[in-house]
């Protein structure tokens, strides 16, 4: 089977790469003429672990061109991976899925034989049997059915972890406009996966809205948990990591994404939510639980905020290790880090950072304003307070010795709860949900 792959991007080439590795013929395009050669150069277009080893595995089964409508026309099966951005009204916009389809609907009008169309884009319910569909048989000159099938198949991945996600999926989620076109996509990822995942298959409203709940509930247990860790900020003797081990415990529950610390951010979980709360209003049905997870995300920046504001009162040099939205990745775009450091600065402080990726796309984000630490133990010894806002697993080892300050204690606040043990030997280390400040007798 030969697959073809519109848009190599943080996720597109990923794909194209794990399908090459596992035998396809894969042909990418990409409107960004260097994506398309890097592939050809045998290199990786985005920076993601493992997605190099990957390329080099699949030489000689994975090319690109800038052709798009000839790649499309030699393949078998085409999925569209371009950005879906969201509009003001916090929906996703179909404007790029939209050329795509209709490019790839030009390279099926040329072709004899079967087609099948996956959108892994996310986008909203109603967009794929709606405009998405109708673009593809408008250009295709086809009807969904025997020469021709649509899928909807949403990647959920975490930047970072995007080859290992997709080699060993929990789930993989198919909206099918009939039987044959999920068979077909099915027998795909049973050759693409290391493990049997879960298949879930279903029309495409029903796909379509899965892919944003699924994140909605994760984003809505972020925010719970960090509902508990400001409780627990308060609350004598409380501590949210031993409160939530104990409630993750629980199979109703379970511990993954149940750790009260910073909010969540990304180029996904922030606007997936906001989507799935725009998608109510619009229908008619209650949006609040959606809104409260974003209101009480964003409230996680003001609760750092105030956690500096309670022990540093003059302007001073405050250094942040990390800024990248989560570790294993140098993306920042919607970063809580880069927000409490937008913050800072506008408060007059001066912010010195460091992050193993991060620093570059922070420097542009906040124009140049940020001075740049070459180590974690660079910033420390530049600051006057610490702040730690990405838990990347080197901040596990850093030495204590640069928190040290001769004939006083520096204070350091971990969001993360993650310096080593031996920080609190020189430095007062403040450990985000870990209480309290209110007295026992006010609580009875
Ligand atoms: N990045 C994530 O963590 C993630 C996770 C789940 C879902 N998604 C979804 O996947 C989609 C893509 O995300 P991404 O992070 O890979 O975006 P990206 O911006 O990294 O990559 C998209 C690529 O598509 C290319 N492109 C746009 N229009 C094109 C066209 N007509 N023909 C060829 N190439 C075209 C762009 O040049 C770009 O390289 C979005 O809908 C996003 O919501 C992303």
């Amino acid at each position: 089977m030969r697959i073809s792959v519109v848009g190599l991007g943080k996720l597109g080439s990923p794909l194209a790469a794990v399908f090459a590795a596992k035998g396809f013929h894969v042909i990418g395009t990409d409107l960004n003429p260097a994506a398309v050669a890097a592939i050809n150069a045998g290199r990786a277009p985005v920076d993601e672990p493992g997605l190099q080893d990957l390329i080099t595995a699949s030489a000689g089964r994975l090319s690109a061109s800038d052709d798009a409508v000839s790649i499309v026309s030699d393949s078998d099966a085409t999925f569209i991976i371009v950005p879906t951005p969201s509009d003001s009204t916090g929906k996703f916009s179909n404007d790029y899925a939209l050329k795509a389809m209709a490019t790839v609907g030009q390279g099926i009008r040329r072709k004899d034989g079967y087609h099948l169309v996956v959108m892994t884009s996310t986008v909203m319910p109603g967009s794929t049997g709606g405009e998405l569909r109708e673009a593809l048989e408008r250009h295709s000159g086809r009807t969904l059915g025997p020469s021709l099938g649509l899928c909807y198949n949403p990647e959920f991945i975490a930047l970072g972890s995007v080859v290992r996600d997709m080699l060993r999926p929990d789930m993989i989620l198919i909206g099918e406009s009939d039987t044959n076109a999920g068979d077909r996509l099915e027998s795909i990822y049973r050759q693409s996966c290391d493990n049997t995942p879960a298949f879930r298959r279903m029309n495409f409203v029903n796909a379509e809205l899965t892919k944003i709940s699924v994140n909605t509930f994760v984003t809505t247990k972020i925010s719970y948990a960090n509902m508990l860790a400001d409780i627990c900020d308060r609350l004598p003797g409380a501590d949210v990591d031993v409160v939530t081990h104990a409630v993750g415990a629980d199979s109703r529950v379970g511990v993954k994404y149940l750790r009260g610390a910073t909010g969540y951010g990304g180029p996904c979980f922030p606007r997936d939510n906001v989507a799935f709360a725009a998608l109510a209003r619009t229908i008619g049905a209650n949006p609040e639980l959606a809104e409260a997870t974003d209101r009480v995300n964003r409230y996680q920046i003001e609760r750092v905020l105030g956690a500096i504001q309670a022990r540093m009162q003059e302007h001073g040099t405050i250094g942040i290790l990390g800024l990248s939205y989560k570790p294993d990745t140098a993306v920042v775009e919607e970063s809580q880090g880069v927000a409490v450091a937008e913050r800072l600065l506008a408060d007059g402080h001066t912010v010195v950072a460091y992050d193993p990726k991060a620093l570059t796309a922070a420097q542009t984000q906040l124009r140049g304003r940020l001075k740049e630490a070459e180590t974690a133990e660079a910033c420390a010894r530049a600051a006057d307070l610490v702040l730690v806002m990405t838990a990347w697993p080197a901040f596990r080892t850093v030495a204590a010795a640069a928190f040290e300050r001769p004939g006083r204690r520096m204070t350091v606040i971990d969001c993360w709860r993650i310096l080593p043990a031996d920080v609190r030997d020189v430095a007062d280390v403040v450990y985000i949900g870990q209480g309290g400040s209110v007295p026992i007798a006010s609580l009875v």
